[in-house]
């Protein structure tokens, strides 16, 4: 079985033991599972290319590790509990058996529509139990998937799909979301007359029956080809880095990349991650509430949990909806003892009254996570007093897409407490902080750049169809490093706080975005000429959207705001939407024509007072008028 760490001391002394020997380490844990073949090297790599390899040679399917292993011991456990949107519906339930044959009918349905593997098959569907069980048939017959989260608009779609080449798209007819139906398939229909010519079939899921059109030779309805379908289908023999999936993910230039995880790796960490941070125990019910879209859903709503065993939950619904007390609700419902959410989420909830929770019993809890961004004090405190009762660990999980799995966090009521401390890395994880010269910053309570010095085994491989640009973002700034993007301060024990970006990335409600990325939706509207987005800081969302416009000949008024709205809407999704629009005459440039997004930023979050040395700029003046222009 993968290692579970019981106390600190244990903790201190694996982690040493997987530093000192980390192919010795890794493989012990990797021996936990069912290889076909076992490898023949545990690690090769070299950063520069980058050229990352874990258990080579090695051959498995992750599925057989997710379900078949479990059927002897624990085929009648429940392996996943499905929470729909209305709470009036009645939730499900999957055995490990039922989904190991819900899996294996899914999978032949792929095959008989002609899906292979090596190809690719997005997914653009509602968080029901048919998007777990189509990721797993994908995984099984060894499609790679790529799930898109279903908040992003046509546009966005259609550059991922395009990206990918993929040969199908599974949808549904609509999706529940609060007190909202979302037209998904006709999203899917919009994105497919962008030149999406690879796409060959579009399996529709009927969630909600609502009406749809269907194009002829093209759209299925799945409950019409699952129908005959085997309830037992072999997996495919997948080397340990053969790819498992694509995750699209914002960085800070130009359109959001494929970050590609392999099959090996991924799966030994998701698993050893999971197990430790949450620790989960035989017979817990461990609920995270991410959308599968993202790679918290990925990680630790399907395969982390899945392949340690565990009972994983997943809501359909919104935290609001049908009221603020619903995520405390489900709690109490399903007697969950692991929750993990995002701090935003918590943020939201706060604001809505302490009483909800109290409405409920939490006592089955035993561990509460967070993910995504920084956890501010408030809501850390919120968090352990109204939710945790003073008496439960909050394990504030440092990680990325590119990552695949948690980084930097406590280990469930092992690890010490520090409020907005995400705290020590995990076993086999070597970070590390770096000055702007790429000079290591040793020693304690120092802050510098988030860097990781070594390979993990769930760390991204490449960019999809476009190598050189993983090279360029994560391994080119730090000669021998791995950079994170993020800016982090180490205390006096060694324990990680995590500032946040130092890129112009932000972090919108735990959604990453690309400035560049909303820049060019708001460029695409006829009378804008230039735009600069920054973030700045948002109680609810962690950060906003504060985006400085120069129009021509257009009259700036609100209007025009609710145009600027729309087109972000259309060419990326209704997450992307500036909070704050400010009409400018001219945005601060250097002398070489960069945009000075520091003093941009400053006057967002309403600091104006020390902008520093304005002087240098080819247009000073426009400082003056943009800070009298200022939105509070
Ligand atoms: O800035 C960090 C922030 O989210 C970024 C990664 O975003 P994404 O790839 O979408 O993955 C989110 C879920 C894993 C990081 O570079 N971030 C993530 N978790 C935390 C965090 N910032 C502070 N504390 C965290 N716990």
């Amino acid at each position: 079985m993968t290692l579970q760490i019981k106390s600190l001391e244990e903790y201190h002394k694996v982690y040493k033991g997987s530093i000192d020997q980390p192919e010795k380490f890794w493989a012990k844990q990797a021996r936990t599972f069912e290889w076909r073949k076992p490898w023949k090297k545990v690690l090769e790599y070299e950063f520069d290319s980058p050229n990352v390899k874990w258990f080579i040679g090695g051959k498995l399917n992750i599925t057989e590790n997710c379900l078949d292993r479990h059927l002897k011991d624990r085929g009648d456990q429940i392996a996943l509990i499905w929470e729909p949107n209305d709470p009036s519906q009645v939730y499900k339930t999957y055995t490990y058996k039922e989904l190991y044959t819900e899996v294996c009918r899914c999978a032949n349905m792929l095959k008989a529509n002609g899906i292979k593997k090596g190809d690719r098959v997005c997914f653009y569907m509602p968080m029901v139990p048919e998007l777990t069980i189509a990721v797993l048939a994908c995984a099984r017959i060894g499609a790679i998937h790529s799930v898109v989260f279903a908040g992003f608009s046509a546009n966005a779609l259609a550059d991922r799909i395009k990206d990918a080449t993929c040969k199908m798209v599974i949808c549904s007819d609509y999706n529940a979301r609060g007190a909202k139906l979302i037209p998904v398939k006709a999203v899917v229909d919009e994105a497919l007359t962008m030149d999406c010519d690879s796409v060959e079939t579009v399996l529709v899921f009927k969630n909600t029956g609502d009406k749809v059109k269907m194009k002829r030779n093209r759209d299925k309805w799945w409950h019409n080809e699952i129908e005959g379908q085997r309830k037992t289908c072999r997996a495919a023999q997948m080397d340990s880095e053969d790819i498992l999936f694509i995750l699209y993910t914002s960085g800070s230039t130009g359109k959001p990349k494929g970050v590609v995880h392999t099959c090996g790796g991924y799966m030994v960490y998701t698993c050893f991650s999971f197990k430790n941070v949450f620790q989960y125990k035989p017979g817990d019910i461990y609920w995270c509430t991410a959308d599968i879209g993202w790679i918290t859903g990925h990680s630790y709503i399907i395969y982390g949990p899945l392949l340690a065993g565990a009972t994983t939950m997943m809501f359909e619904g919104v935290p609001t909806f049908p009221d603020a007390g619903r995520f405390w609700h489900i709690c109490e419902k399903h007697k969950v003892n692991q929750f993990y959410t995002a701090p935003t989420a918590i943020r939201a909830l706060m604001a809505k009254g302490d009483h909800w929770p109290t409405h409920y019993d939490l006592n089955s809890l035993k561990v509460l996570g967070t993910v995504g961004e920084p956890i501010n004090e408030e809501a850390w405190n919120w968090y352990k007093e109204k939710i945790g009762k003073n008496k439960l660990p909050i394990v504030d999980t440092w990680w990325q897409t590119e990552t695949g799995g948690i980084m930097i966090s406590g280990l469930g009521d092992i690890s010490p407490q520090k409020p907005t401390y995400a705290g020590y890395p995990l076993p086999g994880i070597q970070m590390c902080l770096v000055n702007s010269d790429g000079k290591e910053i040793r020693g304690k309570d120092k802050e510098g750049l988030l860097c990781i010095k070594f390979p993990w085994p769930s760390m991204i491989r490449t960019t999809y169809g476009d190598h050189e640009r993983c090279r360029q973002v994560y391994f080119s700034a730090f000669k021998g490093m791995y950079f994170t993007g993020d800016g982090a301060r180490r205390d006096k024990k060694g324990m990680y706080r995590i500032i946040g970006r130092v890129d112009d990335v932000i972090n919108v409600s735990g959604h990453r975005m690309g400035t560049a990325e909303v820049e060019n939706a708001i460029n695409e509207h006829p009378q804008v000429i230039e735009s600069a987005v920054v973030g700045y800081p948002h109680d609810i969302k962690g950060q906003g959207i504060y985006a400085y416009v120069i129009s021509q000949d257009k009259a700036v008024d609100d209007a025009f705001r609710k145009e600027i709205l729309q087109v972000v809407t259309k060419e990326i999704g209704p997450i992307a939407k500036p909070d704050k629009i400010q009409f400018v005459s001219g945005l601060p440039k250097t002398r070489s024509g960069k945009i000075m997004r520091r003093i941009l930023r400053k006057i967002a979050s309403g600091d104006t007072s020390r902008l520093g040395d304005v002087s240098t700029l080819l247009n000073p003046e426009v400082v003056k008028a943009i800070k009298a222009g200022a939105l509070s």
